[in-house]
């Protein structure tokens, strides 16, 4: 299946340079404008943000979080098949925090303060945000609109699927395994055709401690540190319940209950439901347990299974797809068909064509495999709780960190970061992983045989990422000034079928490589143009993108300007310039003609 060219009138715009200002870079003709920052006043009594970082724990509640990554744009009129594209619910994710610009001085106690801690917490999670665009041009917030709403690390949600009610989920808090608090390190997302948002967890292990001489393969295998949680929440001090479930030890246990499941809790695909703000957050469990990084639906059909895709980013990880068992069909599709299927892992074989490997209970094959690898599942809910290692049983193939996967709006193409891997070796080179010491990552692709939820498919590389010069085998495509790059990350297709791609560049790739700060670019997938159309401020990642449905508000989120900051001393100050400290924002991209964005 080959995409329509996405045509002459797009990517009309001229490329900018690689550059490195501690600004927004936009092609001539377009306007970029910082919005809702962490700390914007979002809930309830609305705190200001105090520059000083001096706002508490219950402010952060209240207020937009850190760290900005996967966002959707959901129409106001969305629940009524509506498409304004003057005003909507702006949903997005908080990954992480910054504690050397959370406070005031940065942390240096252990045990934690505990209103740290819970400022911390708040800091985490999702915003949803009614906006409205003004008379001229730009956007504001509806103040007091009972959509807004903060849902954190700590916000109570429930499981749902096959892992629900499951003795491996049972906590102090939830005796029944039915619930749980939270959703921490909210990378990509994505967005159902029912008009709700997906949250992705993705290094949720680090959070928590199990500093037991054995621990669980639910922990192990996706990496519950043996000594402390990343913040150290597990030791706030006064003590409290919502900060010691982040110690998994069996030692922690009392008279009471213990929280050695609370990181089995964590590690899926949460659904939230915008338009309802009292609505409880629902952990899709049939999606699987790893590092989500994105999540996105195959090409629907009505009367065929609903398909979702999601990677697993950590080294040598996955791609996976959820087939539903129920037929989609619009005027009865929910979260339910998120709740009963099968979930498969990708195996891409050398000769460009691939298989979906099932991870079921009853599939006798899969079975097979694991008694010959010496594992043993009880029950599906084992399987899905021990995703990382039936993939591995079932011999699927080991990926350099899949990030964001992209669906064509039109043909159903399926494109997948893979963002770098400098751990491969030569001999660990194999044909959809081709480079060896990959430190600038690559793109794959690829078309299922007969529908979505095919068990075969066809792939190909779409492109090598890399400085200039760089080339892609078997193509004609050679990376230039204008489009050099490394890292790939965020993907999305707009619904003109060009193809967003954004980068993370860490370290000294971004500090001292050619390719300049963090940046997006836009490719036709057809002729493999490509050019870049915006690079953030220093030492930030561009990551997280929408639009409004007329394609003449680009939504693109800048995550941790200043990412090498000091208290007191920032490398970014972006965006509210002088000597303010750095701010996670969203960039709200405009065509000064009030034209399509890319065009
Ligand atoms: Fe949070 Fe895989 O980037
Ligand atoms: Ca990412
Ligand atoms: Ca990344
Ligand atoms: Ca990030």
């Amino acid at each position: 299946v080959v995409p329509p060219v996405a045509g002459p009138e797009l990517l009309g715009f001229t490329a900018v340079a690689a550059s490195r200002t501690d600004g927004i870079v936009v092609p001539q003709g377009y306007t970029a404008r910082a919005f809702l920052p962490w700390g914007t006043p979002l809930t309830g009594s609305y705190p200001a943000y105090l520059a000083d970082a001096t706002n508490s724990g219950a402010d952060q509640e209240q207020q937009v979080g850190m760290h900005h990554d996967g966002m959707h744009f959901f129409p106001i009129d969305t629940r009524s098949g509506g498409d304004s594209s003057t005003e909507g619910l702006l949903v997005f994710n908080h990954e992480y925090i910054d504690n050397n610009l959370i406070h005031p001085n940065g942390i240096d106690t252990v045990p934690r303060i505990a209103d740290e801690a819970r400022k911390e917490i708040a800091a985490h999670g999702v915003s949803v945000a009614h906006i409205q665009q003004q008379a001229d041009g730009s956007w504001a917030l509806v103040n007091n609109s009972p959509f807004n709403r903060r849902i954190t690390g700590a916000t109570p949600m429930e499981l749902a699927g096959p892992v629900r009610g499951s003795s491996k989920v049972v906590t102090k808090y939830s005796p029944d395994g039915s619930r749980t608090r939270g959703t921490l390190n909210n990378c990509g997302n994505g967005y159902t055709p029912w008009g709700t948002y997906l949250t992705c967890e993705e290094n949720w292990a680090g959070y928590f401690a199990n500093t037991d001489a054995t621990k669980p393969r639910e922990h192990s295998r996706y990496g519950v540190s043996g000594s402390n949680g990343r913040y150290f929440w597990e030791t706030a001090t006064p003590t409290a319940d919502i900060y010691q479930r982040f110690n998994a030890s069996t030692l922690a246990a009392d008279a009471s209950g213990d929280y050695r499941n609370e990181p089995n809790t964590f590690g899926w695909i949460v659904e939230i439901d915008p338009f309802n703000p009292d609505s409880v957050p629902q952990k899709r469990t049939a999606l699987g347990r790893f590092g989500h990084e994105g999540v996105i639906f195959g090409k629907l059909e009505e009367g065929k299974p609903v398909v979702v895709y999601s990677g697993d980013d950590s080294t040598f990880e996955y791609i996976y797809k959820f087939v539903s068992s129920a037929p989609y069909y619009k005027n009865t599709a929910g979260g339910h068909l998120l709740n009963d299927g099968t979930l498969y892992v990708a195996r891409f074989n050398e000769d460009g064509s691939g298989d979906w490997l099932p991870l079921d209970i009853n599939n006798a094959d899969f079975m097979a495999k694991a008694a010959a690898a010496g594992v043993s599942f009880a029950d599906q809910a084992d399987i899905l709780l021990n995703t990382r290692l039936a993939a591995d049983v079932a011999g699927a193939t080991k990926m350099d960190r899949p990030e964001w996967g992209a669906v064509h709006p039109e043909t159903g193409e399926v494109y997948f970061t893979l963002t770098n891997n400098t751990r491969r070796t030569d001999a660990q080179i194999d044909a959809p992983n081709p480079r060896a010491n990959n430190a600038t990552g690559h793109i794959i692709r690829w078309n299922e045989r007969e529908a979505q939820s095919a068990l075969a498919f066809d792939w190909d590389i779409f492109l090598l990422a890399g400085d200039v010069g760089t080339e892609t085998p078997g193509t004609e495509l050679t990376l230039t000034a204008d489009n050099h790059l490394a890292s790939p990350d965020g993907l999305w297709f707009d619904k003109n079928g060009l193809l967003w791609i954004q980068t993370d560049m860490s370290g000294s790739q971004q500090g001292e490589g050619p390719y300049g700060n963090n940046q997006m670019l836009v490719a036709d997938p057809v002729t493999r143009q490509i050019k870049r159309f915006l690079v953030g401020p220093t030492d930030c990642e561009v990551t997280g993108i929408s639009a409004t449905p007329d394609m003449k508000t680009l939504f693109v989120n800048i995550q941790h300007p200043g990412d090498r900051s000091e208290p007191g001393n920032f490398t970014s100050n972006w965006p509210d310039g002088g000597n303010s400290r750095p701010r996670s924002a969203t960039v709200i991209v405009t065509k000064d003609d009030g034209g399509v964005i890319g065009s």
